[in-house]
């Protein structure tokens, strides 16, 4: 038997669903019907509970005076938040309408409580957080019944809870669960605001359905995703017709020709990574720094003890590290990712735990994690970079911490590269002559371990045959990455694969980041696209993994710190070029004389 509703109200109900907006704009002074708020309620109160509970009560305000106050409560908030907020998120944020208290002639608070249907009530006794849920369900009832009364509602959440409970002489045992603002509204949008602001995008419904069990992503009916290989695919060229069109408008600006330098060529390649000229601001950016440990520092490779990650960890979330410092001048976010670090860390806002293992495993004597774990980290990284840019992010900023992180580097880029060890590795965060010689030492033990011999460790590269097409980097870039990588290396590989095939620049920090960048680019050779060397770092490293990507660094003082210091210093750099492109008049429009 078909239960089915007929095709015209199964289009109601998912056009009901498709429609409800939260509305804060466009709210018209006419009263709400009394018959009309009591269907809304009644909706509202049928929504499903655990147990049957019914934990919600409704408060309906419409008092102006108790409005204004509550108003300044949330102002205050709002306040608060904005002075956290870095640069262009907090002018972003400075035109978003996030409240509309007194503009809707009602008010309706949706409240939770717990102890309601007592102690047996059935299946609260697991999860007791299931009775907010059910509070929760009878929010989105009265949101989809509003709408199809051509209601607006915009769900308000600035508030200290137990400041607006006493205001609203809540018992003690309620809290608030949801603040809404409803009435009749001129018009509905058809997307979201923070969506048609910027501010965040939808993510495709693709990336929310799992088979099975979380990670193995697909809609149903259709092939499992294998994110690594779509990413792969998803990365193209950039876009030929855009990239002349900002070399053109480069020569038509007011400025003599090529007077902009390297901007210019910058300016022409985030139109060619756009597909539009001129392309979208780099802004806002946000730096990820991937953290983890390594095997290898066994090996006496740095005078730093390993512990030392996990500790710059907690300075990067305190907001005292360099990269937070030099993040705070250029208005950047910094979020800092734990995908290996050997220690415990404490959850806080700005950690995003992607463990994958508590450090990899020393790589002179076996591979530093396995194929799988590599894979994880790459999908890890690439996952990153995908809800920074849902999240409303335009540039991306490469940062890394790991302790003995420059050997692991090293051996990548002789890899990679073919590079000589004694050429690719350098003195990290300062070393005496014999652990540099250990150093180096290390990092031939491990190619000559990994890479088969007829290619490690001197396979220095010709300039016009930088590898030969049988390079072990080239031919397997997975298995290199977990021959020698730190599990930041693999991700940081992910989230510039992730930028590219999301088609957002990724401002590259130094040698780890250059070395993610090699194992990047060979997965996806038009990866580089997306990649903007920020700095040329002082380990001698970096300038064959830049002359290999054909990258040209923007910035060059000797920075060997990492963390993502010097991608951070040359984000107003690749800002300022996007902007010059988009805003400099040219000739003609301004009416200024060419050169003849
Ligand atoms: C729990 C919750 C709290 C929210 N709090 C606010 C808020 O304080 N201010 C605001 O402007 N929007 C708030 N929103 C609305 C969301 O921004 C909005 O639902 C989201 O952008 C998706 O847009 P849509 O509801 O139009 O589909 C909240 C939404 C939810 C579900």
């Amino acid at each position: 038997m078909n239960n089915s509703y007929p095709q015209d109200q199964r289009d109601a109900v998912y056009r009901v669903i498709a429609e409800r907006r939260d509305v804060r704009r466009g709210f018209r002074p006419d009263p709400v019907p009394a018959d009309v708020l009591g269907r809304v309620l009644a909706a509202a109160h049928q929504a499903p509970s655990v147990g049957f509970s019914q934990p919600w009560d409704f408060i309906v305000i419409t008092d102006r005076a108790r409005r204004e106050r509550i108003a300044a409560l949330a102002r205050r908030h709002a306040g608060e938040f904005a002075a956290d907020l870095p640069g262009a998120r907090a002018r972003a944020f400075d035109q978003l309408k996030i409240e509309s208290i007194l503009d809707t002639p009602v008010n309706i608070v949706v409240s939770c409580d717990r102890t309601r249907g007592g102690r047996h009530t059935l299946g609260r006794h697991a999860q007791p957080q299931t009775a907010e849920f059910s509070s929760v369900l009878a929010v989105a009832n009265l949101w989809l019944a509003a709408r199809a009364e051509g209601l607006g509602v915009g769900w308000v959440s600035f508030f200290d809870e137990r400041e607006l409970a006493a205001e609203l002489g809540l018992p003690a045992h309620l809290e608030v669960i949801a603040y809404l603002c409803v009435g009749y509204v001129t018009s509905f949008a058809a997307e979201p605001e923070l969506q048609s602001s910027g501010w965040a995008r939808r993510r495709p419904v693709s990336w929310a359905v799992h088979a099975e069990e979380f990670g193995h992503r697909g809609m149903p009916g259709e092939a499992p995703v294998d994110p690594l290989a779509d990413l792969i695919t998803a990365i193209t060229p950039p876009d030929a017709e855009a990239m002349a069109a900002a070399a053109e408008r480069q020569d038509r600006m007011t400025k003599p020709r090529g007077s902009l330098g390297v901007l210019e060529d910058v300016s022409v390649r985030l139109a060619g990574l756009a597909g539009s000229c001129p392309p979208p601001l780099p802004e806002p950016a946000c730096v990820a720094v991937f953290a983890a440990d390594h095997g290898v520092h066994a090996q006496g490779v740095s005078p730093w003890p390993q512990e030392v990650t996990a500790q710059m960890v907690a300075n990067f979330l305190a907001g005292g590290a360099v990269v937070n410092a030099f993040a705070a001048q250029a208005g950047a976010e910094v979020t800092v990712v734990d995908v290996g670090v050997a220690a415990d860390l404490e959850p806080v806002p700005g950690l995003l735990p992607r463990k994958i293992a508590r450090g990899t495993a020393d790589f002179t004597e076996g591979p530093a994690m396995t194929r799988d774990q590599a894979v994880a980290a790459l999908v890890t990284g690439a996952e990153i970079a995908r809800d920074l840019v849902a999240a409303g992010n335009r540039c991306l900023v490469t940062g890394d911490m790991g302790i003995a992180n420059t050997t692991a580097s090293a051996a990548l880029i002789c890899a990679f590269t073919g590079a000589d060890p004694a050429e690719a590795t350098g003195r990290g965060t300062g070393i005496d002559a014999a652990t540099y010689a250990r150093k180096i030492e290390v990092v031939c033990r491990g190619l000559a371990r990994h890479l088969p011999a007829s290619v490690a460790p001197a396979r220095t590269p010709g300039p016009d045959s930088p590898d030969s097409p049988d390079s072990p980097g080239l031919v397997d870039p997975v298995g290199v990455l977990a021959a020698f990588g730190g599990f930041e290396h693999a991700a940081l590989a992910g989230f510039i694969l992730g930028a590219a095939a999301l088609r957002v620049p990724v401002i590259l920090d130094g040698v780890i980041a250059g070395a993610a960048a090699l194992a990047a680019v060979a997965l996806a050779p038009d990866a580089v696209a997306a990649c903007f060397a920020g700095h040329r770092s002082a380990e001698p490293g970096h300038a064959v993994t830049l002359s290999h990507l054909g990258l040209r660094p923007l910035v060059d003082l000797g920075l060997r710190l990492g963390e993502g210091t010097g991608a951070v210093l040359a984000l107003p750099l690749v800002q300022s070029a996007a902007r010059a492109l988009r805003d400099v008049a040219t000739f003609d429009s301004a009416g200024v004389a060419d050169k003849l």
